[in-house]
């Protein structure tokens, strides 16, 4: 190897622009200024110079060092910008590709239901209120007289959550919006006019079941509230939520805890394709003088009527839905038929 300073230079310069990534720099740097590389070796040597060419021989090694090592930053630079461009290019957006287009989105046909039952009945002076989903045993069954006994609190249709409410009473999700009835008119002194919709939970699954699902709540007390006014108010409700006049509705007697007598609400289509079927929307009734108690008023001096009804067998009817598991498949060629 020719020992001229210059060459030592060109070599290195050679090796450097060689390396295409950090390895291969790595090696070069080594081959030259490592522990054991070539201009490492000529300056352990300068120790047996004599001084004067020791301080020559220095000098110009030292030039050779910098210029090496200026060289090595020089190519550093040069290959992290070439990584960086790489990764650009690889990553880079092609604007003028055209575009997939944001999809709108649109209001659940359920929450449409809720907003559609809401309107109705704050058209009719009703207050509409909301209330917990984790429910204490409390509201739910007792103080709408459902005794301890009662199968509607049986484990084979009410989740229980773990832990007890603060007077060592069970709590669960709330197995129907009924409770609001008792939550609602303890805050509000007569006339109680309320409607109270949201979600409420069963162990039960199906077609026409699912173990989370809607209802809506209504309760109308006051000095002198009948069963014709539920009759006309639901009856009002049911021609307006479906839009149109000629609907049949009737009240057969049924039973309930929290009401008596008590009522389910059937209607009927006089066409289209469930014509002439009754098909039962609600449980109504005369709220019980029990519950009229458990609110903190006097049974002798008021009295009223309550229904709950699912929402979405409200909106199975409206909408013509076979299967209520559909609403929560979240299939959006099931979901965009209801854009509005
Ligand atoms: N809570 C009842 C249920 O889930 C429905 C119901 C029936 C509500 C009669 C009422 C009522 O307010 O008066 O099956």
């Amino acid at each position: 190897m020719d020992d001229s300073p210059q060459t030592l230079i060109d070599e290195a310069a050679a090796l450097l622009d060689a390396a295409t990534d950090a390895n291969s720099l790595a090696n070069a740097k080594a081959r030259f200024l490592g522990k054991d590389g070539l201009l490492t070796a000529r300056l352990k040597a300068l120790g047996s110079l004599s001084p004067e060419a020791r301080s020559v021989q220095g000098k110009a090694l030292n030039q050779i060092k910098q210029a090496i090592e200026a060289k090595l930053a020089l190519r550093q630079k040069a290959l992290e910008q070439a990584e960086l461009d790489a990764r650009l290019s690889q990553e880079s957006i092609d604007v003028t590709l055209p575009g997939r287009g944001a999809g709108r989105g649109g209001l659940h046909p359920v929450t449409l239901t809720i907003e559609r039952v809401e309107a109705i009945f704050r058209s009719i002076g009703f207050d509409v209120a909301d209330g917990p989903e984790i429910e204490q045993d409390f509201f739910n069954f007792t103080a709408l007289n459902t005794p301890d006994n009662h199968p509607a609190r049986s484990m084979h249709d009410t989740f229980y959550i773990e832990g007890d409410d603060d007077t060592g009473r069970p709590l669960l999700l709330r197995t129907h919006t009924s409770p609001m009835q008792i939550r609602y008119a303890r805050m509000h002194s007569p006339p109680i006019k309320v409607i109270a919709p949201g979600k409420t939970y069963r162990v039960d699954s199906d077609a026409t079941h699912s173990p989370m699902f809607h209802q809506v709540e209504g309760m109308w007390i006051d000095e002198d509230v009948s069963f014709a006014d539920l009759k006309n108010v639901y009856t009002e409700f049911l021609r307006r939520f479906f839009e149109r006049d000629d609907i049949d509705v009737r009240f057969r007697p049924s039973y309930f805890p929290f009401t008596e007598p008590s009522a389910e609400i059937d209607m009927r289509f006089p066409d289209g394709p469930l014509a002439g079927r009754w098909l039962e929307v609600s449980g109504s009734g005369q709220v019980h003088p029990n519950v009229v108690r458990n609110i903190g008023l006097d049974p002798e001096r008021y009295i009223g009527f309550a229904f709950g009804s699912g929402i979405e067998r409200l909106a199975m009817l409206r909408y013509g839905v076979g299967d209520l598991r559909l609403f929560y498949d979240n299939d959006l060629r099931f979901l965009e038929q209801f854009k509005d």
